[in-house]
């Protein structure tokens, strides 16, 4: 048996809980391929008998590069088992049947749906920052989680978590609201001048959103305010409203492949 695990992550959380799925299922003897939904690699879903999808909740939603990557993943006509997670910092959220919903449409046959808690990497905007031992324990729940999802579906058993329409429906609606105030949200974002132009936030950046004019890091609008930018920054000089913001993923950001 092999599986393919498709993913989109900011800061390094969502990849993390790959890694985990990767080391777990490996423990089965099943090999999993991790590819990076920012890849330009194209989607080739044959070759495997399952698939894992992966994704960061923006706002109560799947952000639009997990749901345009939705839209180009093939129908399947053997209702290709798929297991379908997010990570929040919340306890909940119905991004999961939100994706399930786009998928299942297509032949996908969601045995696992379920939503991972793992710390909130934008405590400055909403909800709150973890002490170091709450950061512990929800990173070790997390791995527990991973470890009962990937027994559920050995055992051919199913979960479907966070499977409320109603909910959903509000989520959508506060997730629209916050997909139209992007552009002016970005404008929050600036650098330091003691900014190095290292070009690490320019290089990483999903949405190409940065470029340096006039020896100045520019933040244009078509940021998705994933937070990679703040939290890979050596010198942690990009500004939130003017504020220094501590690097909370800087623990995790290395687990994305970042290009040095
Ligand atoms: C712009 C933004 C919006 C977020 N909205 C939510 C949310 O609605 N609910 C929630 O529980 N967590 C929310 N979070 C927290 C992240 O979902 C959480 O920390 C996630 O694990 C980060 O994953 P990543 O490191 O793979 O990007 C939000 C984070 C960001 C940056």
């Amino acid at each position: 048996m092999k599986g393919v695990l498709y993913y989109f992550s900011g800061t390094g959380n969502t990849k993390w809980v790959a890694d985990r799925f990767k080391e777990n299922f490996k423990s089965y003897g099943i090999d999993i391929k991790l590819i990076n939904m920012e890849s330009e690699e194209p989607i080739n879903i044959k070759c495997y008998d399952f698939i894992i999808i992966g994704s960061v909740v923006h706002s109560n939603m799947e952000p639009k590069i997990v749901s345009d990557f939705l839209k180009k993943l093939p129908d399947t006509k053997k209702k290709m088992k798929t297991i379908i997670y997010s990570t929040q910092g919340g306890k909940s959220s119905v991004a999961v049947l939100s994706m399930a919903k786009k998928i299942s449409q297509k032949g996908y046959d969601i045995v696992v749906q379920s939503a991972i808690r793992m710390p909130n990497n934008c405590y400055f905007i909403s909800g709150k920052k973890p002490t170091k031992k709450e950061e512990n324990e929800i990173l070790k729940d997390a791995s527990e989680k991973v470890k009962e999802l990937i027994k559920i579906f050995i055992d051919n058993k199913r979960l479907k978590e966070n499977n409320s329409i109603f909910k959903m429906g509000i989520g959508k609606i506060s997730s629209k609201l916050f997909k139209n105030s992007l552009p002016k949200l970005s404008k929050n974002l600036t650098a330091i001048e003691e900014c190095k132009k290292c070009g690490l936030c320019l290089r990483n950046c999903p949405k190409n959103n940065i470029t340096f004019e006039d020896g100045h890091a520019v933040f244009h609008s078509k940021c998705m305010l994933c937070l990679r930018c703040m939290n890979i920054c050596p010198i942690n000089g990009i500004r939130y409203k003017n504020k220094k913001i501590e690097q909370v993923q800087r623990d995790r950001i290395n687990v994305l492949n970042l290009n040095k």
